[in-house]
């Protein structure tokens, strides 16, 4: 059995703000080898971080991010609602995030949530991907969305791509048509079998989200390639 790469949900998110540069540094601090983040896209055309739609729940503003421009999204504070400790923290720009990636041996999962402007945005995000190539493996390019998926395999064929939903076994035939590396599977969608006839068509599998040490242990004794956690560095403890 060969031990699952452990990545960071949303950087470590159980401690630290989720999708903030904090976040990340402290998943690299703990040494986890792959963050997971979340994408959107501002009024003005910037790649941002963040997991909702709208700003209301992990900052001190309103409004929806495709509405809001990236100066306005660069005032708010993005850590005050998780503590008071984390004020001052603001939500990252994606080209700020894959920095981390030029001198820290990480790579990141970036989950493309709503591309407003799908053929723009995703030449940007491919051309930013290059720009902050890791020294050591590759990042990821992740969705619920296929079509966002096939736009950004239009700008960049090289990059590896990953199906994201709950079902594992129809995500399979969706990674084998598309011939993509990845399926990245809902932890309840998983079986030993569904890891075995991925792993038979050369199909990798990353389960999401673990934070349960003994579930990880069990998602790693069935074979999964990655396990997405919001605890990755008490899961590197434990896995190891
Ligand atoms: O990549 C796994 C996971 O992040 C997908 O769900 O809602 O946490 O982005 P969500
Ligand atoms: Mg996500």
């Amino acid at each position: 059995m060969s031990t699952p790469i452990i990545e960071a949900h949303r950087g470590y998110s159980a401690a630290y703000p989720e999708n903030t540069l904090l976040a990340f540094r402290q998943a690299i601090a703990a040494r986890a080898p792959s963050i997971e983040l979340d994408i959107h896209v501002s009024a003005d055309g910037e790649l941002v971080v963040m997991h909702d739609a709208t700003v209301d729940r992990t900052t001190n503003g309103t409004g929806a991010i495709a509405n809001l421009s990236r100066a306005e999204l660069q005032r708010l504070d993005a850590g005050s609602w998780k503590s008071p400790t984390f004020a001052g923290e603001r939500i990252p720009r994606l080209e700020e995030a894959l920095a981390l990636s030029d001198s820290n041996p990480v790579v990141f999962n970036v989950e493309v949530k709503r591309f407003s402007d799908p053929a723009q945005s995703a030449n940007k995000l491919a051309e930013m991907l290059r720009r902050h190539a890791p020294r050591q493996g590759t990042h990821v390019v992740s969705s619920f969305d296929l079509d966002a998926l096939l736009q950004v395999r239009a700008a960049d064929a090289g990059l590896p791509l990953a199906i994201l939903g709950s079902d594992g076994v129809a995500l399979l035939e969706l990674a084998k048509k598309h011939n993509f590396p990845w399926v990245h599977v809902y932890h309840e969608g998983i079986t030993r079998d569904m890891v075995l006839a991925a792993h038979a068509h050369g199909v990798k599998v990353n389960v999401w989200t673990v934070d349960k040490l003994d579930l990880a242990q069990e998602y790693a004794k069935i074979g999964v390639d990655k396990i997405c956690s919001n605890r990755a560095p008490e899961l590197l403890a434990a896995i190891r």
